[in-house]
């Protein structure tokens, strides 16, 4: 086992007074640092701020979060129980508008107080929240090592493959969703060499993905954003990998800022596109990606974010999270219950079946 595999990006320490432990996303790759949430606007803030990140993560810790926010009403009556529920949840949905894995979770979460609203009292309701949320966890661990088996299928020996973001361990309960599928070819005796986007402005490629795969020992190379055509025309890599923030019915699919480059970069090279996802990522009530919210980030992310000014006072910035990739460029989608190609509304559709996860 490998420093990594100890690694816990989220853990709950403690029963229902307990707290959440979190790796500092921000801190990374200088310092491996933890930060504990006592109380819901904590949780907030560190998933607003990126202190955990990465839509599953971001799920995970919102479910533990309302349960730090319901403590201040365990031994007050029903009715304000459930008033604070609803504000708690409110403010946490919040927090971040693109990964659906945020409301899905909080949605559960909520599913989980009703059916106990007649027939529990509030402490009751507490623990069984808890519960849920270390199943909501338990879960996205066991999700992310089936996506890594079915994605690994995908892979050949010896092949060379393109990385967006972070979508490893650090964005998941463990293993992560496109770094699984490496994880798990090279479990299986693959040879992978990982070119990593270092993924402006907040670098989660560098800082996070470098990382991770240094921590694993799998071939590495870090690139600018900007190197990935040229990469691509060399034949260096035989794939593109990537994670999902949101993915809507048809199959268009919301990730970090660059990832749809990279996809009409790959057609234009003739590399399959790959998204690894779990289909609580999926929001089938969009029909198209056109309706996923693009979150907008602070300008500053961009004119100083090396640690130094890097562009003038007073220049205009646009700073989307984000970017849509249309279904018609992704050659397959890998979930936790195998891989849906080609991309489309009817094979979307079949995979996810009548239920949610
Ligand atoms: O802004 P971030 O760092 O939360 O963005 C994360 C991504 O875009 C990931 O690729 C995505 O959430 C998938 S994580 C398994």
């Amino acid at each position: 086992m490998t420093a990594v595999e100890k690694l816990e990006t989220i853990c709950w320490l403690g029963d229902a007074q307990g707290r959440l432990r979190l790796i500092d996303q921000t801190r990374l790759p200088e310092t491996l640092e933890y930060r504990d949430c006592e109380d819901v606007e904590s949780v907030w803030e560190a998933i607003k701020q990126l202190r955990v990140r990465g839509a599953p993560a971001i799920g995970i810790a919102a479910a533990y979060g309302v349960c730090l926010g319901l403590r201040t009403v365990k031994d007050a009556d029903r009715t304000r129980f459930f008033e604070r529920l609803r504000e708690v949840t409110e403010y946490l949905a919040g927090s971040r508008p693109t990964a659906v894995n945020l409301f899905w979770a909080l949605d559960r979460m909520g599913r989980r107080a009703e059916t106990l609203r007649e027939t529990a009292a509030p402490p009751e309701i507490l623990a069984a929240l808890l519960d849920e949320a270390r199943a909501i966890h338990e879960e996205d661990r066991r999700m992310c090592h089936a996506i890594g088996r079915h994605g690994a299928a995908l892979l050949g020996d010896q092949t060379g493959v393109l990385t967006h973001c972070n979508a490893g361990g650090l964005a998941t309960a463990e293993y992560g969703t496109a770094l699984s599928v490496f994880f798990t070819a090279q479990d299986e005796g693959k040879q992978l060499h990982v070119y990593v986007d270092e993924t402006r402005p907040l670098l989660q490629g560098a800082r996070l993905t470098a990382w991770e795969l240094q921590q694993r020992g799998i071939d590495a190379t870090l690139i600018c954003d900007s190197m990935a055509a040229q990469v691509m025309r060399e034949r260096r890599v035989q794939a593109v990998m990537t994670g999902a923030d949101r993915i809507a019915a048809n199959g268009d699919t919301a990730n970090k800022i660059g990832t749809y480059s990279l996809a009409v970069l790959a057609a234009a090279h003739g590399i399959p596109f790959f998204v690894a996802a779990p289909t609580n990522t999926f929001d089938p009530q969009l029909p198209s990606g056109d309706a996923i919210p693009i979150e907008q980030r602070d300008p500053r992310e961009i004119t100083h974010g090396l640690g130094r000014q890097t562009a003038p006072d007073g220049i205009d910035v646009y700073n989307p999270a984000f970017d849509v990739t249309p279904a018609e460029y992704i050659t397959a989608i890998i979930t936790e219950r195998g891989v849906i190609r080609p991309v489309s509304r009817e094979t979307v559709a079949s995979m996810l079946g009548e239920h949610r996860v």
